[in-house]
């Protein structure tokens, strides 16, 4: 098989380095790919997103299997693109992938459909900023906003005061600061634990769960500083007990794959599911009472959390991606997840100046020493080839994943890797697991 990964980021690196390692696969191509996936695919350039050319090149190339990245493409309707031409892909179709590309849509469907998710309500258009300010007020209390549409990872404000939630208000609906994803926003009631993220395989009608991750957003250490893509994820069963995990699935997973098919938007690809944890837990009755709220659903694989789930996969990813692609992972998904019992942690090394203004270009060295450590993988994020040598081509460079035990060995294996790269004035988390470490995950 010869298979099309779409994307040039660390995930991309991650996916096509677990799909190089198929026996099923005879090539892996990448479009467009980055310095590190250029070591183990053929990159081919152009931009994900251009449905057109994407489709061209899959044709031209005789691609047997498609797998979309990022959730731009799979929003404008790739998957569906593509299946027109004939070419399976593994992504949701556009209109399952509105799960991610509109929350309005995705919070009705959850109200719909019985999915935990916080109270809300949605506004349209400027004129209805001041009844959605009138909304905030009648709460009392600050509460979230977030654009509808796709934009960037920025499009979410979780004010501190009620002020500022009406501030994020008329910036997005009558200032335009996310342009048209902004036009219309959801105004939603703020729920505080710990944050984790829950991957499943779906084909449109059977799933299977991955392992739960927890990515750390904020840049610096302490959970400090401005929102970032993701500064490092770690995944381990100490996360969550397997009374949460099952909840996750029931409450969560299950009613959405059902509420989508019945809804007549099979979701074939990777629902990711965005939680809040409340605090609590510890015993079996404890976590069955423990809250549990979805924040969002993505509609592609996490980055960083691609990094540690596929690091702690005992199993050859292709019959997965294909067999959800085809709608059709039968035996696969009666079968237990294909994870590992031990733990992954990964670490992001961003770019002088990230998030804000990151440094590009600055020469990267350390790399070989890094990729030969023991357990350790070295994924390329921003990369490119300059002159032969490797320069930052990105914000988030590079994202360094171990496996380990557990997530103190897992950890330190990563740490280690991480201190051989050399890379002017680079950002990067010191306390990516530490609350694991610390608390012992819960
Ligand atoms: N790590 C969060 C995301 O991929 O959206």
């Amino acid at each position: 098989m010869r298979s099309l990964v779409l994307g040039g980021g660390a995930r991309e690196h991650a996916l096509a380095v677990a799909i190089a390692r198929s026996p099923r696969v005879r090539e892996v191509l990448a479009l467009p790919g980055n310095a590190g996936i250029g070591a183990i695919a053929r990159c081919l350039p152009g931009k994900a997103d251009d449905v057109a050319h994407v489709v061209a090149v899959a044709k031209r190339e005789r691609v047997d299997l498609v797998v979309v990245g990022p959730e731009a493409p799979l929003v404008a309707g790739i998957v569906d693109a593509l299946a027109q031409a004939g070419v399976p892909a593994f992504g949701p179709s556009r209109a399952a992938a509105e799960m991610e590309g509109s929350k309005a849509f995705s919070k009705r469907f959850m109200k719909r459909h019985g999915v935990p998710t916080s109270d809300f309500e949605v506004f349209e258009g400027a004129a209805s900023a001041e009844a959605a300010k009138a909304f905030v007020r009648s709460r009392g209390r600050p509460m979230v906003v977030k654009a509808d549409g796709l934009a960037a990872g920025k499009g979410v404000v979780v004010a501190a005061s009620v002020e500022e939630t009406c501030a994020a208000i008329d910036d997005m609906l009558v200032g335009g600061a996310f342009g048209e994803a902004g036009r219309t926003i959801v105004v939603e009631e703020r729920v505080t634990g710990l944050e984790l993220s829950f991957h499943a395989l779906c084909d449109g009608e059977r799933f299977v769960p991955l392992a739960a991750a927890r990515d750390h957003k904020r840049v610096f250490d302490g959970d400090r500083g401005p929102n970032t893509g993701g500064m490092g994820a770690f995944s381990s069963d100490e996360l969550v007990s397997a009374r949460l995990y099952q909840r996750i699935v029931d409450e969560v997973i299950a009613p959405t794959v059902r509420g989508l098919a019945a809804d007549g938007r099979p979701f074939r690809g990777v629902l990711f599911a965005g939680l809040m944890l409340g605090e609590g837990g510890g015993d079996d009755a404890a976590d069955a009472a423990r809250p549990l709220s979805t924040l969002e659903f993505n509609v592609r694989f996490g980055d960083p959390e691609t990094a540690v789930l596929l690091a702690r996969l005992d199993a050859d990813l292709v019959p997965y991606l294909d067999g959800a692609a085809r709608g059709a992972l039968g035996a696969l998904a009666e079968a237990p997840p294909p994870v590992a019992r031990d733990a992954a942690v990964a670490v992001v090394i961003a770019a002088s100046g990230y998030p804000g203004a990151p440094r590009l270009g600055d020469p990267i060295g350390g790399l070989a020493r890094a990729a030969a450590m023991p357990h350790v993988q070295v994924l390329h994020a921003g990369t490119a080839l300059r002159e032969g040598a490797i320069v930052s081509a990105g914000g988030r460079v590079l994202c360094v994943a171990a496996r380990g035990a557990d997530v103190d060995q897992a950890c330190e294996r990563a740490y280690a890797a991480v201190d051989c790269v050399e890379l002017a004035g680079a950002v990067v988390r010191r306390d990516i697991a530490a609350s694991a470490r610390r608390r012992g995950g819960h």
